[in-house]
């Protein structure tokens, strides 16, 4: 896994190679064209943008009805998925667009040896914009430098989940109506949970978060997202093993599930897989306005007592996903949602500007 698969892609031809950009931070703009390998791929600006539109989305589904008419939408999963996949081709249908794509490698000329960059190349003639999901590291890059059209990575291997990311902050903003100034707990798989990896990566960003960070000793957080923790002045984490120890001072509980697919030995997967199980006498222990996160599927990280909890919000991100990939893909297709009204111009807000308390989310 590299912490350098990151990066801005612009709408490509089939032979140039990704090009360098200027720092997203620098350059609000538009996300028309544009590529989605990783959040780190946009401005903070556009993220709230995002959000916004999800928000006016969520009210409006009449009026976006038809913003991506005529438009099709591939989703090529080479990975199992349930919620993502339906979640963006759903995203697609309800502004009036039209899907193609296959989900399990075992369907794709890939089983005959096709290369993804071959793929992509075909792909995207026959569609606007792309969603990726893979399980190695970057591949959702190479997709998008091979690619004459947007795309999306839906996850690449233990790397990043973007989408999941915008559902997780979307969820976070509707619980406490900010995504800064909070104590985020996350448990479980650290080191494989690609979700975990995208959600610190852009609450450093924003600032302002103390991370706990929840895990087997075999499954820490990787040095290059401690990294980004430690380079961001407003953030800060703590590590441990023991859960009810510290979830009474969290804001958030964000569980994973231990990532069985990324490990090479199936008795390390069957010793560790329930570490840390969410009941209610745990959760009793908790602010009775923490908000519990889970990207989904849960195994038995979280009771299913847990579920009529106030504080389990993971239903509900199930719900924001869907309505930031409304959001997102119409702005990397260039369609405007009827009727919005962008409120957000002039500078994103950084790292910088979110430690002087500037960001407006
Ligand atoms: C997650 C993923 O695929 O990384 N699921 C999802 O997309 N909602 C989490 C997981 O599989 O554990």
């Amino acid at each position: 896994m590299s912490a350098e698969i990151t990066g801005a892609c612009p709408r490509q031809t089939n032979d140039s190679a990704c090009p360098a950009q200027d720092s997203p931070q620098d350059s609000p703009g538009s996300l028309e064209g544009m590529s989605v390998v990783t959040l780190d791929d946009m401005s903070t600006t556009n993220i709230l943008d995002i959000l916004d539109r999800a928000a006016y989305i969520d009210h409006h589904r009449r009026e976006v009805s038809h913003t991506c008419d005529g438009r099709v939408l591939a989703t090529l999963f080479y990975e199992p998925s349930t919620r993502t996949r339906l979640s963006f081709e759903t995203a697609m249908l309800r502004l009036g667009g039209k899907v193609i794509g296959f989900a399990g490698a075992q369907l794709a000329s890939v089983t005959k040896g096709e290369s993804i960059s071959d793929t992509l190349k075909t792909v995207s003639n026959y569609a606007d914009v792309v969603a990726i999901r893979h399980p190695k590291e970057g591949a959702a890059l190479v997709a998008a430098q091979a690619s004459r059209v947007p795309v999306i990575n839906a996850g690449d291997g233990g790397h990043m989940h973007p989408t999941q990311t915008l559902a997780d902050l979307a969820t976070l903003r509707s619980r406490f109506g900010r995504i800064t100034h909070l104590t985020v707990g996350l448990c479980g798989d650290l080191t494989f949970g690609r979700t975990v990896h995208s959600l610190i990566e852009t609450l450093c960003r924003f600032g302002d978060v103390h991370f706990v960070l929840i895990s087997p000793e075999e499954l820490t957080t990787p040095q290059y997202v401690l990294d980004r923790i430690d380079s961001t002045p407003s953030c800060s984490y703590t590590e441990t093993r023991d859960l009810s120890e510290v979830i009474g001072d969290l804001d958030v509980l964000y569980m994973t599930r231990v990532q069985k697919e990324r490990f090479f030995n199936e008795d390390d997967y069957l010793r560790l897989r329930d570490t840390y199980i969410l009941d209610e006498s745990k959760l009793s222990l908790s602010k009775p306005d923490m908000a519990v996160l889970h990207p989904l599927p849960r195994v038995n990280e979280i009771a299913v007592e847990v579920d009529d909890d106030p504080r389990a919000a993971y239903f509900e991100q199930v719900r924001n996903g869907m309505l930031v990939r409304m959001a997102l893909e119409s702005m990397v297709v260039g369609d405007e949602l009827e009727g919005y009204e962008p409120t957000r111009s002039g500078p994103p807000s950084g790292p910088a500007c979110a430690q002087s308390g500037k960001a407006a989310i």
